[in-house]
């Protein structure tokens, strides 16, 4: 899929660089884990409202490729947290019609959260609700680079002509090859930045960055960014008609 150009309505796909987990706990004197705790309880809120704000693909941003800097107790406590938050909400995702996947590199991650996303992603694939996409050990360059390797092979086996290739081309290779672009980016914590996140899916996403830490993000302030949204022009390069 590609550019969503319906212009004037809400946005479909909406992207979220959950950030601030850490500040939020420090700021209460808290290790880290507990600000990652209390982050993720926000994310069932969020999800739930999406329905009611016309977003029909969400997609947060949980684990970047470049989070394996940080300490090792915190890499564990947030495997851990994974591995008992997919599993803990598999059901209610079903029950909610809610369709789960997961985009980044599987192979660095355990066998037993890998065990675990499969299932997700099985148990609610005819789910026909709101699609959420967890990226987990996620980064836009490691993307586009497996993405690139994929591609060669194809051309090495002789299934795809290399003078074929165009801008439809990559996006079939990308983990995110059956969404369409994110429409709107919200990063939270006051950092204006990207960090790598959906690099070649958001070229002409709106952005969105608000001073709110994550774990203080309700779906109040999700509602007002998603409707504000409904009144930006996109142009994609054009000109206003
Ligand atoms: C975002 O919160 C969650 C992850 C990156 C896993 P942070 O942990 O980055 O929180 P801050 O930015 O240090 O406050
Ligand atoms: C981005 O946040 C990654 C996630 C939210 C998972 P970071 O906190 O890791 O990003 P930087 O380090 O501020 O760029
Ligand atoms: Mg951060």
């Amino acid at each position: 899929m590609g550019k969503t150009m319906d212009q004037g309505s809400g946005p479909q796909h909406v992207a979220i660089i959950m950030d601030g987990n850490g500040r939020w706990a420090t700021q209460r004197g808290r290790p880290r884990l507990f600000g990652h705790h209390a982050g993720a309880k926000r994310v069932r809120e969020i999800v739930e409202a999406c329905p009611d704000a016309g977003v029909k693909y969400l997609t947060i941003f949980a684990f970047s490729t470049e989070n394996w800097k940080r300490t090792q107790v915190e890499v564990a406590g947030l495997m851990g947290l994974f591995r008992r938050y997919i599993f803990k909400e598999m059901q209610s995702f079903v029950k909610e019609n809610v369709r789960v996947r997961f985009i980044g590199d599987r192979p660095g991650l355990d066998d037993k959260l890998r065990a675990l996303m499969d299932e997700a992603e099985d148990l609610t694939s005819n789910c026909t609700g709101t699609n959420l996409t967890i990226a987990l050990n996620y980064g836009g360059r490691d993307e586009v680079a497996r993405a690139t390797k994929r591609l060669a092979r194809d051309v090495r086996d002789g299934k795809l002509d290399p003078e074929s290739v165009d801008e439809e081309t990559l996006p079939r290779y990308l983990d995110t090859r059956v969404l369409p672009d994110p429409d709107l980016v919200i990063r939270t914590s006051g950092e204006a930045r990207i960090s790598n996140f959906l690099l070649w899916q958001s070229a002409y996403a709106e952005y969105e960055f608000v001073d709110t830490l994550w774990p203080d993000f309700s779906p109040a302030e999700f509602a007002r960014l998603v409707g504000q949204y409904g009144g930006r022009d996109r142009r994609f390069g054009g000109v206003k008609t």
